[in-house]
């Protein structure tokens, strides 16, 4: 099937079957690797996008539910300069690995985009849907707080 949609901004059209996941078009047919599979079945949050500016695992779908969709990626957070949710990330050593980063990235921006001064239970609601096991998520949960601060 043939399905346009926007995707960082900019306006495009891919052919993929019908059964293939968000998460297979950006990978396989944008090479947008920046998000990631993990568990690939809506457990882990590695793979969340921003689908009209709302956080999903982009491993739940279906090609066809992205039809004129506007669809935002890791790789559209950074404009020139790293957004500075990325830089508190870096700032805190909110990131290990790494390969949950790209989703809890997603998952803060969702949420500060709606939420200017978020309380630390909202912090902790938003990320629920997104499993680190590197850091403990103290330093995660700091760095969306210093991010707060900086976009206030
Ligand atoms: S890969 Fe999508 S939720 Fe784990
Ligand atoms: S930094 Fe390794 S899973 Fe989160």
């Amino acid at each position: 099937m043939k399905i346009k949609f926007k995707i960082n901004g900019k306006e495009t059209q891919v052919e993929a079957p019908p059964a293939w996941t968000l998460l297979k078009i950006l990978r396989e047919k944008l090479n947008l690797t920046g998000t990631k599979e993990g568990c690939g079945r809506g457990e882990c949050g590695s793979c969340t996008v921003l689908i009209d500016k709302k956080p999903v695992n982009a491993c739940l779908v279906l090609a066809g539910q992205i039809q004129g969709k506007e669809i935002l990626t890791i790789e559209g957070v950074a404009c020139e300069k790293l957004h500075p949710l990325q830089n508190s990330f870096i700032e805190e050593g909110a990131v290990q690995c790494g390969f949950c980063t790209p989703g809890m990235i997603m998952s803060a921006l969702a949420l500060l985009n709606e939420n200017k001064k978020p309380a630390l239970l909202e912090i902790k609601q938003a990320i629920s849907g997104n499993l680190c096991r590197c850091t403990g998520y103290q330093k995660i949960i700091k760095a969306i707080k210093k991010a707060a601060l900086k976009l206030n």
